[in-house]
């Protein structure tokens, strides 16, 4: 009898990963697996790996070399490669790196268990199949009792727009949606182990297009609209988007629907027309701009949030110019930016690529640009009341922390509200990292 078994996973890359852990934790409980958080003390230790920028492979082999002693003292320890690496490189993984006992592609997490059985049995197991059976449903394992106020849900996998920069078609497959009836489902599972604010997500998720239970597709907008029907539900957020799915129902969601958070990530990429054109993004700098203005219509008080690579092949000076320009007429509440790194398989990875040193000083100009606007958007909400939903305690004794409605950290002197409260705060100071505030009378 082989007892409690225990698993450690390492998560890189974007919440859909962390989402994925869960899941795959949850398919493991019923293999008699429990979850650690020492990779010393684990009988099973999985990676779950991200594909997006450069070095990913790299990181995955040095992480891997660090757990040899372990493996060396205990031969009984089994090594997984998951996620967006393993899908990529998963045969290449095995060959390389003889310490890997199994690889497992982010389509097939449901046959975790299976592969790891296969394992138990002195095999190597490697499945990076796109199977046809609903992973989501097979992963349905165990559910874990109460749960933090928050989660995340994917709703929506994959993507069909390629991109010449990204991975993610490749490594995640063709975009996919989520019967409406199952996420609704799992939502109020969610909510009736303490959850509060559900974060959907997908790699393209407004293009989210799921079966409804009356047969018709059902838009991101109707799939929010029926979420918050959910009582205890109080929050709703939704990322990645991209602007070409930004629909109207959508934008109008944003202006009626109280429970969807006033906080959109809309990556744009560049501001530069050229290169939009060169990253096949299907639509112009002035597109996303008056597509901005619709939003800001609905919603006067939404925060935007963006993506932005600087150094694309064939970016110049005069398109980075039309980036920063882009930035200051949008007014970012927060932004992320990234050298291009060239993926190898897609198209932008095959032309001429800029120096390096071009890249990290636009990198840094960009930063600089964005770092005030982002400093501005918090400063700006000092004297507000917004709702906070509270998280876990402070660092220091009485002190609670959430996030604002605008998904700003923020900190509570002496407060009295518990883990999983939503209370209006008056913002009062604006600090390096967080915001000060304290309780309103609701
Ligand atoms: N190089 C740099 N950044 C990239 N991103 C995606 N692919 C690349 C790449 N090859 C960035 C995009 C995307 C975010 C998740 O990562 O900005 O929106
Ligand atoms: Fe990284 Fe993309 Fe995979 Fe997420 S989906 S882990 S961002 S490569």
């Amino acid at each position: 009898m082989a007892g409690v078994r225990k698993l450690f996973i390492k998560t890189y890359g974007c919440q859909m990963n962390v989402y994925d852990s869960e899941r795959m934790a949850e398919a493991m409980s019923g293999a008699g697996y429990v979850e650690t958080d020492s990779p010393e003390e684990a009988d099973m230790i999985v990676l779950n790996t991200c594909h997006i920028r450069e070095k990913a492979s790299e990181k995955v082999y040095s992480e891997l070399g660090r757990f040899r002693d372990l493996k060396a003292q205990r031969p009984d320890l089994k090594i997984g490669v998951a996620g967006c690496v393993a899908q990529a490189e998963g045969a290449e993984i095995m060959r390389r790196q003889p310490l890997v006992d199994l690889v497992v592609g982010p389509q097939s997490y449901h046959r975790l268990p299976e592969l790891e059985a296969r394992t138990r049995k002195g095999a190597r197991a490697l499945d990076t199949d796109f199977p046809v059976d609903d992973k989501f449903d097979a992963l349905r394992g165990r559910p874990r009792a109460r749960r933090g106020p928050t989660a995340f849900l994917t709703v929506q996998e994959g993507c069909d727009k390629f991109c010449a920069f990204c991975v993610v078609p490749y490594t995640r497959g063709a975009e996919v949606s989520r019967p409406a009836a199952r996420v609704l489902e799992e939502a109020r599972d969610l909510v009736a182990r303490g959850v509060r604010e559900i974060t959907l997500l997908g790699q393209n998720v407004n293009a989210y297009h799921g079966a409804g239970p009356d047969g018709a597709g059902w838009s991101l907008a109707r799939l929010i609209r029926a979420l918050s029907e959910i009582d205890d539900l109080a929050r709703i957020r939704f990322t990645t988007s991209h602007p070409r799915d930004m629909s109207d129902d959508l934008i109008a969601a944003h202006g009626e629907c109280d429970k969807l958070m006033p906080y959109l990530h809309l990556p744009v990429q560049s501001g530069s027309d050229r290169i939009l054109k060169r990253m096949n993004r299907g639509h112009s700098a002035e597109d996303y701009i008056r597509l901005i203005g619709r939003i800001r219509a609905a919603r006067p008080d939404i925060l935007i949030s963006g993506d932005f690579i600087v150094g694309f092949p064939e970016e110049t000076e005069a398109d980075f110019q039309a980036t920063l320009d882009l930035i200051a007429e949008v007014g970012y509440g927060y932004a992320f930016s990234f050298k291009y790194s060239p993926r190898p398989g897609t198209p932008a990875a095959e032309r001429d690529q800029l120096d390096e040193q071009i890249k990290s000083e636009r990198l840094h100009r960009l930063q600089a640009l964005i770092t005030t606007q982002q400093r501005a958007a918090q400063d700006a909400m000092v004297g507000r009341h917004v709702g906070v939903l509270f998280e876990k305690p402070g660092r220091l004794a009485g002190q609670m922390v959430g996030k604002s409605d605008y998904l700003h950290a923020v900190h509570v002197a002496d407060c009295t509200a518990a883990p999983g409260e939503l209370r209006r705060i008056e913002i009062i100071e604006s600090g390096p990292n967080s915001l000060a505030g304290r309780l309103v009378a609701d």
